[in-house]
């Protein structure tokens, strides 16, 4: 008979040893790993995700206001899946939250969230949620000041507040460029045992290194730089799609965008050239286009606010090489747009802590990013890549 393993010894091995160690060690599967872990770990609690988010921006204030919103579930409009596996967007309990901003730290989540350029689609109730302060880093630039102005206040510790608030899942909405803030948040989930979800265009799912240390440590890493729901980008893909199976030739094509808000601002001083090059990609290598495709932020325009306006041009060479031309103009406004993702890809988050997945989880970064760590796939293979993985086919 073999003999009964202590979960204790399990635990204890695994805080000093990897994923792969543990397992070697006990003789164990790395399903069974994460079943001890769920047995014994107050921060996994199979109704409630616990989310913690650095970065209180104008995307966190509006999945924190879809929570609310859809909390009633009067209607399920705009959500992508009202239910994901077993889960209500409203099953997302936030926990923790961290930012820098004088306007924000110190102040409940619920009031802290007015201090951003998207307007108030519900009112919130306090919810108990205080923000703390976070790791400045290279979290504001010169141009973004004005905009983010820092508390003079020390950091919390932030893996220390994670593990307090037993979240289960850190949510990095950190603004584009500031890739050292970025990686230490990173690294704080790593020691606070946490999932991690990038949604800014840092390399950190797609940092082979990063990734690693995600795996030895058993815990799921998704990323990078979030996909909207409808935004230029899915649009784009779509259009190219469509044309190539109607069995056109693509001759050129771009997508440029202009918005407001400090989004924009960091997107042009800093990382307007990653971008181009995730968002251009992301377009074209899902559909094998050799035509010219240049896909980007092009300018910041303070009075759209949270608006962003996306210009879409597309020239396609049909029957007898006649010339049909596609020129979209889309109107949204960001922090919305990235919402019902975001509430799909933390609950496909909760599935993989469930499952005991370790590492960068391609399946789920297909399915909302623009740079997953394989290579983007087209939007239905992307979500049957997530329905498999959440159906455990994979
Ligand atoms: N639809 C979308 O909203 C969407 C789509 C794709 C990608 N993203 C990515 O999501 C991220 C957030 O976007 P946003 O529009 O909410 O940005 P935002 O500028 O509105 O918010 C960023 C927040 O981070 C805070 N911050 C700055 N440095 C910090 C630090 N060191 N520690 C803690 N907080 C810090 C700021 O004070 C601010 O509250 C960006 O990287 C963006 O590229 C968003």
């Amino acid at each position: 008979m073999t003999p009964k393993i202590n979960d204790d010894e399990v635990l204890r091995y695994l805080d000093t040893h990897t994923y792969d160690e543990t397992m070697e060690h006990f003789d164990i599967s790395r399903m069974s790993i994460a079943r001890i872990r769920k047995r014994n770990k107050l921060r996994f609690t199979p109704n409630k995700i616990k989310l913690a988010i650095a970065g209180l921006g104008n995307s966190a204030a509006a999945l924190i206001q879809g929570i609310e919103y859809y909390k009633a579930r009067k209607n399920n409009k705009g959500l992508l899946h009202p239910i994901l596996a077993g889960y209500h967007i409203s099953d997302i309990e936030l926990v923790a939250a961290f930012d820098i901003s004088k306007q924000k730290v110190g102040k409940d989540i619920a009031q802290a969230i007015k201090y951003n350029e998207i307007p108030s689609y519900i009112d919130i109730v306090e919810t108990g949620v205080v923000v703390e302060m976070g790791e400045i880093s290279d979290g504001v630039i010169d141009q973004t000041r004005n905009i983010i102005d820092p508390a003079d206040v020390a950091p919390v510790n932030i893996s220390e507040s994670l593990t307090k608030n037993a979240a289960e899942i850190l949510l990095c909405l950190l603004p584009s460029g500031a890739d050292e803030a970025v990686k230490f948040y990173a690294n704080q989930a790593l020691e606070a045992g946490c999932a991690f979800i990038n949604a800014t265009p840092t390399s950190i799912a797609t940092d082979k290194n990063i990734a690693r240390k995600f795996y030895n440590k058993g815990l799921p890493l998704i990323g990078d730089d979030l996909q909207d729901q409808f935004g230029g980008t899915i649009v784009h893909k779509l259009m190219l799609q469509q044309m190539v199976s109607q069995g056109l030739d693509v001759k050129e094509s771009y997508a440029l965008d202009v918005g407001g808000g400090a989004e924009s601002l960091n997107t042009i001083h800093r990382s307007r050239e990653v971008k181009r090059e995730i968002k251009s990609k992301s377009v074209s290598s899902s559909l094998n286009i050799t035509a010219p495709i240049v896909a980007g932020t092009s300018d910041y325009v303070p009075h759209l606010k949270n608006g962003r306006n996306s210009m879409l041009w597309i020239v396609g060479e049909g029957f007898l090489g006649s010339e049909i031309v596609i020129d979209i103009k889309i109107q949204s406004q960001d922090g919305p747009n990235g919402g019902a993702i975001l509430a799909d890809i933390i609950r496909a988050t909760k599935i993989a802590l469930h499952q005991g997945a370790a590492g960068a989880i391609n399946e789920i970064a297909c399915y909302g990013f623009k740079k997953p760590p394989k290579g983007t796939a087209t939007p239905e293979k992307a979500s049957e890549l997530l329905a498999d993985f959440i159906l455990g086919r994979k």
